[in-house]
């Protein structure tokens, strides 16, 4: 919970202003009933008007106070309760941009949309009923009992075994409850991930004609919602009704009780109406106590849940950067590195790699599917750490570059390509934002993705659903390297971002990209031996470890992989 401080400390005032007149409010309802008994039981009664017409201002004024007061704390509790969950939300958004791969991989993606967004709104709504009701509620109720026994103490009788009834009642509720919401919780986790994995697969699906499978599947997860939450509500609901029971009975003994008392001139009617009413105030403060404890229970859970994203630590070390400032430009070496998924003690996915990739030189990476290709590349811009080995850009260790100054160096597309809702023009400018619609031009030049943006009615303009579901595989993937290139980065990584496009326009792109800038240094892994083949110098890589390494030539000649890949793709007679 620690997280919370920090918005305690920057509240805590305002907070304060608003319980203040929270008390100030109920201070006033209490004082009410009281003043109406004086006015019945003395005004009415002997018929002094003056008494009333005096009891009567005063009640108005404490009235208008009670109004002022309520106003205030209404504003106070907005505005803070506003404040505070639009600052936690971001604050959760910037810390979870701060995970490395492997933090984001102990989450599944729906429970972090959740806490972001459910989780938030129960801590918002808690703090907010906080400053509106449920200070209120243990005053209302302490002070109905005070003014009640200063009333008519021979009544208190009656208080004195209803209310720890009631109070019993609460703290079954409480105990009853916890559990409950927090698998309520929980349930609500797994429906929100069952309906985000259909909705990010709902092609797959369809086109498999599993959705009698998924629906079973969703269908479970909402029933087992439904039930526990039908639970939760059954047991909560059995607790007002029984606190209302005893509180009416007791106010049926006041009324029986008083009634008597009233012909042995022990109590008067004014005090019998003054004592019911404390006793409905007491009634109401103790119903909104147990459903401030359902709110608690809650917004307890999405504390936790929240606390928990804070509390992860960055996998990643940091060393303190002095000056990772380099003369060269776009160099990258590997020098024994070697990495696993899983830390240290994981199965290796690169073993003991070693190359050097000299400034403005293409270099391909070829090998079969799971091969590594793609863990390799993401260890240069540092989307995961090496186990062991050392990994350095423009002749510095990663480790000692600032995350910022090495990925801005760096322009990964990645095989599997990612666009945002937006116009296209939008999505190639989010690789520099400040770019010129010439820029854009530009790049979306060299990677051929212009001459098939131009034949859209909008052009540039043209607006792209979430992930670019309006446009073709090969589309998509040359306005994913457009938005690379408008980078102007030193190092350029292609995972495999061909593969959706035809060879003619492949080998244009290839062509563009070598006129383009011979200082940029590509990293080029391919599928197909034409993509690589061209390369200043190949890897070929196998379960992780370098099976060859040289040009094309010299691969032809040594690598018995390299080899097979060829003639599989090109047959015996070559190109
Ligand atoms: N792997 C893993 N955890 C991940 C990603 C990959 O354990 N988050 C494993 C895979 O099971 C695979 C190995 O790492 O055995 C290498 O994966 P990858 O580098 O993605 O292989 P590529 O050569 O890129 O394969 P492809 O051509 O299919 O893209
Ligand atoms: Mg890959």
């Amino acid at each position: 919970m620690n997280f919370l401080k920090k918005y305690i400390n920057k509240y805590w005032k305002l907070f304060c202003a608003g319980v203040s007149c929270l008390t100030i409010e109920a201070l006033c309802d209490l004082m009410q009933p009281t003043i109406m008994s004086k006015i019945i039981d003395i005004g009415v009664k002997k018929r002094a008007i003056i008494y009333v017409e005096r009891f009567g201002i005063l009640m108005l004024l404490i009235t208008a106070v009670g109004a002022i007061a309520a106003v205030s704390r209404n504003i106070i509790a907005s505005t803070v309760s506003q404040k505070f969950g639009a600052e936690l939300r971001e604050d959760l958004f910037v810390k979870i941009q701060s995970f490395s791969f492997d933090n984001i991989n102990n989450f599944e993606g729906a429970t972090l949309v959740t806490r972001l967004t459910n989780d938030v709104t129960q801590v918002q709504n808690f703090a907010n009923g906080l400053m509106r009701i449920f200070v209120k509620a243990p005053i209302v109720c302490i002070g109905s009992i005070i003014m009640a026994v200063h009333l008519n103490y021979h009544m208190a009788g009656v208080l004195g075994i209803t209310i720890p009834m009631a109070g019993i009642l609460i703290v079954l509720n409480m105990k009853i409850g916890f559990p409950l919401f927090m698998k309520v919780q929980r349930s609500l986790d797994k429906v929100n991930s069952v309906m985000r994995e259909y909705l990010t697969g709902v092609r797959v699906v369809k086109a498999f004609n599993r959705f009698n499978y998924e629906s079973e599947r969703f269908e479970k997860a909402n029933n087992e919602l439904v039930s526990v939450s039908t639970t939760a509500m059954k047991v909560m609901s059995v607790f007002s009704p029984g606190i209302s029971l005893f509180v009416n009975l007791g106010i049926t003994a006041v009324l029986w009780i008083g009634g008597n008392w009233v012909s042995h001139g022990k109590m008067q009617v004014g005090q019998i109406i003054a004592f019911t009413n404390y006793m409905t105030q007491i009634l109401f403060s103790l119903m909104m106590i147990s459903n401030v404890f359902t709110m608690f229970v809650r917004a307890k859970a999405s504390t936790e849940r929240i606390g928990e994203v804070f509390a992860l630590e960055n996998t990643m070390k940091f060393n303190e950067v002095s000056n990772d400032t380099s003369e060269v430009f776009g160099r990258v070496d590997f020098e024994n590195v070697s990495f696993s998924y899983e830390g240290k003690n994981g199965q290796a996915v690169i073993k003991n790699v070693s190359f050097t990739c000299l400034p403005g030189e293409t270099i391909g990476i070829i090998g079969s599917t799971g091969s590594g290709k793609t863990s390799l590349v993401s260890l240069i811009p540092r989307f995961y750490d090496g186990t062991s080995g050392t990994i350095k850009v423009d002749g510095i260790d990663v480790k000692d570059i600032s995350l910022k100054n090495l990925r801005e160096k760096i322009a990964v597309v990645p095989q599997k390509n990612v666009l945002f809702t937006g116009t296209i023009a939008e999505n190639i400018k989010w690789g520099k934002e400040n770019a010129s619609f010439e820029e854009v031009i530009q790049a979306a030049k060299i990677s051929e993705a212009h001459d098939f943006i131009s034949t859209f009615p909008e052009k540039y303009d043209t607006m792209l659903g979430q992930g670019g579901v309006n446009l073709s595989g090969g589309q998509k993937q040359r306005v994913s390297i457009a938005r690379a290139l408008i980078k102007n980065p030193e190092i350029l990584i292609l995972d495999d971002c061909t593969s959706a496009v035809d060879m003619v326009t492949e080998a244009k792109i290839r062509k563009s990209l070598k006129d383009y800038s011979k200082r940029l240094t590509s990293i080029i892994i391919g599928q197909r031996i034409t993509s690589v083949m061209t390369a200043d110098k190949i890897i070929v890589l196998d379960n992780g470890e370098i099976a060859g390494l040289g040009k094309h030539d010299e691969l032809m000649k040594e690598c018995s992989i390299y080899q097979d890949i060829f003639y599989s793709q090109i047959g015996k007679e070559g190109i």
